[in-house]
């Protein structure tokens, strides 16, 4: 038994060891005997093409990723030497070796020289006080060119200070586009000397919502907020991101999310009105008229916009601009019929043409959200596609080049764990292993089409984000995931490896760096079902090598728990799973109260709580057939998600609530045996923005028997509806009707809107 621990124990030491640390991983990684030891004295050599701003980051770094002092001097007898070599047609590619006596980094370009940099700081780890790094080889280049962050500084502002912490510990892990979001409707934040009422009135609001946007009823913080960026402060940021090697593309967003801009400026809106900063969020109809003298404003907008900012790439928006006040409005009428356009999203594409001339003239490139393709396209942008990755398709087969940042993988403003505790969100669930899964090329596209995905992008918007330590929390680790889609590829390792990387290297040293990461990976999953009749909570632990322990509170008891082995006890070790049981539906607990520790961590990732609140009633476990499926994206623990006892929570994480994209529902619930029942509660989701609407109304059917129904009366539906019913039945059919498409003045309008629901409480007798 000993010699085979000793032998599990060998296996485990190898594997860990022949891991390579860094995040990204590199296109080969070879490791080779022995270890480099740092001592006092660490002499350099800089060949004479060695980027002389990358100095000053190389020693700074060291010194912050070494745990003892060094000499750190130039010397023709180097133990690092660092050198270009020539470019090997691979962009971006560059290489390490690292052995005992001499280190040597060769780089193709300044931007390689630095991700080297980068690399070579990772590789360094601590034993018994000192600092090593193991010998060996690495060549490596990265798989997309576009390796985006994207950050919203209008929702909430973030000091030049925080934006530029942002952007080194994104260049740190390899992205090397920033995407700053400076203006939407709640603040304009960037100084334009020609229009300075944009700052003085547009960067500041006078109140901002309370908890989520859909919260009835509203109530908001009554409070000036906001805040700009000078010119010299975005010359600051924009040399300092230059300094990494992230090229920063601003968005000035048009012809949508204006409002900042047309409180400073109401005569660049349709109906000249004037109107303040709004504090809500969402989407508003007060857009720019589409008359010459707001094309003319934006264009000198963008003048000064190009002075700081030499990106290839600006970004226009172009998201989410209702129709509603062109449709009224006589200026954009009369540009429809003097130029023969269909309609106003053609109004949309001649406006954003317009720009994208102008644009091209200057030698720049438009890009803008998916919304551009609407009314066709214009000659010279690029899309970057947020509504799913059709919109990127489209433009892909049109010829066009695209950057993917769907929703679904990529909005780092979704929650990511299914803990009820999560701070609140913006809604819709992203989690660590789904960004890790993500490929920015569908697969529909072919070889050649794919060369036009430059690569992808998170986004965050920042709603939700009141403040730095909360962004750093939706931020990390979900980026070092897409860093390694972005960066490695389809080289990038199994999802386990990742995890274990992050959890041997990378936890760390983001605790270093003082990041306020988020611990979703940590926390176990709880279901709830029926076993052999009973209500059973099943806790599932993470995959992750530490220990958890786990003890439970029953409406303020300790209860004995039972683990998938049958031991009993107040506080076990959770094993690959673990559950605790309750006698009847009725002793199920209201509500639990779920501590537990895990081992091994020496910080203060060691105690987490969670608290879950169960609705009981009679319907709980019963076996729902479902005549029309769940939309796979939101069926999470479909069986069972509408008689939990776990209401869907608002804001939505989908973990609870089931989502169907058709526009009828047909479920059937079988109660085993014929039964009084006496009402139904069942509860809608209303998150228009998110195209989900409450759908019209229902149909209940019952029968005594299969197959013979008798059907009841059509009611209205609301988020919360109620229907007494007093029917005897043994299967009960219910049908939802929702609106076959969304109504015009909405977003996603003329798309099928979502229903999303969730637990269906009954009263049976
Ligand atoms: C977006 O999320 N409205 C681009
Ligand atoms: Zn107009």
């Amino acid at each position: 038994m000993k010699t085979l621990l000793s032998i599990i124990f060998i296996f485990l030491f190898f594997w860990n060891f022949s891991q390579c640390p860094i995040i990204p991983t590199p296109s080969s990684y070879k490791e080779t005997k022995g270890v480099y030891e740092f001592g006092i004295d660490f002499p350099i050599l800089y060949k004479s093409t060695f980027p002389e701003n990358l100095k000053s980051y190389f020693k700074s770094k060291l010194h912050e990723h070494l745990t003892t002092d060094i000499i750190l001097h130039e010397n023709e007898i180097p133990a690092l030497v660092f050198k270009k070599i020539a470019d090997n047609q691979v962009k971006d590619y560059y290489q390490i070796k690292v052995s005992s006596n001499l280190i040597s980094i060769s780089y193709t370009s300044e931007a390689s020289c630095f991700c080297a940099i980068n690399s070579f700081l990772q590789l360094i780890y601590q034993k018994d006080g000192k600092n090593y790094i193991k010998n060996c080889e690495i060549t490596d280049s990265p798989k997309f060119e576009w390796r985006g962050l994207h950050l919203d500084v209008s929702r909430h502002f973030f000091t030049v200070d925080e934006v530029k912490r942002y952007i080194d510990l994104m260049a740190f892990y390899k992205f090397n586009t920033f995407h700053w979001h400076l203006t939407d409707d709640q603040g304009w934040r960037i100084e334009i000397k020609k229009y300075p009422k944009l700052t003085e009135i547009g960067a500041w609001r006078d109140s901002t919502v309370n908890k989520h946007y859909t919260t009835n009823p509203r109530t908001y913080t009554v409070e000036k907020y906001g805040g700009f960026y000078t010119q010299e402060q975005i010359k600051e940021v924009v040399k300092y991101a230059q300094d990494r090697y992230v090229t920063i593309v601003p968005e000035i967003e048009l012809p949508g999310h204006a409002r900042a801009a047309l409180a400073a400026y109401p005569e660049f809106s349709c109906t000249g009105e004037k109107q303040s900063v709004p504090g809500l969020w969402g989407v508003f109809d007060d857009i720019y008229c589409a008359k010459q003298e707001s094309i003319d404003f934006n264009k000198a907008i963008l003048d000064e916009v190009l002075e700081l900012f030499p990106s290839q790439y600006i970004h226009i928006g172009g998201d989410e601009a209702p129709k509603e006040r062109w449709k009224k409005c006589l200026n954009c009428q009369k540009i429809i019929a003097d130029n023969h356009l269909k309609d106003e999203h053609e109004l949309q594409s001649y406006f954003i043409k317009q720009i994208d001339a102008y644009l091209t003239s200057k030698g720049r490139k438009l890009i803008g959200w998916d919304e551009i393709l609407e009314g066709g396209l214009s000659p010279n942008a690029s899309v970057m596609s947020w509504r799913g990755t059709e919109g990127g398709i489209e433009a892909v087969k049109q010829g066009h080049s695209v950057v993917m940042s769907p929703g679904s993988h990529c909005y780092f403003d979704h929650y990511q764990s299914r803990n009820p505790n999560e701070p609140i969100a913006f809604g819709g669930f992203t989690s660590l292993e789904k960004v890790y899964g993500f490929n920015p090329i569908p697969k529909d596209l072919n070889e050649q089409e794919a060369k036009l995905i430059l690569g992808a992008q998170a986004n965050l918007w920042t709603e939700y984000i009141p403040d730095f330590k909360q962004l750093e929390y939706m931020v990390y680790p979900r980026a070092l995931a897409l860093a390694e889609v972005l960066w490695s590829g389809e080289n990038r390792p199994k999802l386990e490896v990742f995890e274990q990387k992050l959890i041997d290297c990378h936890i760390p040293l983001l605790q270093k760096k003082n990041v306020n990461f988020s611990k979703a990976m940590f926390y176990p999953e709880i279901t709830v079902e029926q076993i052999d009749g009973k209500m059973t909570y099943s806790l599932f632990r993470p995959k992750s090598k530490f220990d958890y322990y786990i003890s439970t509170f029953v409406n303020g008891k300790r209860i004995q728990l039972l683990d998938a082995n049958g031991n009993e006890g107040d506080s076990l070790k959770l094993s690959n799973n673990f559950y605790g049981r309750s006698n009847s539906f009725g002793l199920f607990p209201k509500k639990m109260d779920l501590t537990y520790s895990i081992s091994s961590f020496d910080n203060d990732i060691c105690l987490t709580y969670n608290s879950f609140n169960f609705d009981i009633h009679n319907g709980i476990g019963i076996p729902i057939k479902f005549l029309t499926e769940p939309n796979e994206k939101y069926a999470f623990n479909k069986e069972l998600a509408l008689v939990d006892g776990i209401q869907g929570r608002i804001p939505w994480n989908s973990s609870e609530w089931l989502g169907f994209d058709t526009s009828n529902v047909v479920l059937e619930m079988d109660l085993g045996k014929v039964m009084k029942l006496n009402s139904l509660d069942l509860s809608f989701l209303n998150d228009i923005s998110s195209w989900i609407h409450v759908p019209q109304s229902i149909e209940i059917g019952f029968a005594t028997e299969e197959g013979k129904w008798t059907m009841g009366n059509n009611s209205k539906l609301s988020e919360k509806s109620h229907l007494e019913l007093n029917q005897k039945a043994r299967y009960i059919r219910i049908t939802i009707h929702q609106n076959a498409k969304i109504p015009e003045g909405n977003p996603g309008s003329g798309h099928t809107p979502w229903t999303f629901m969730d637990e269906i409480m009954m009263d049976l007798e």
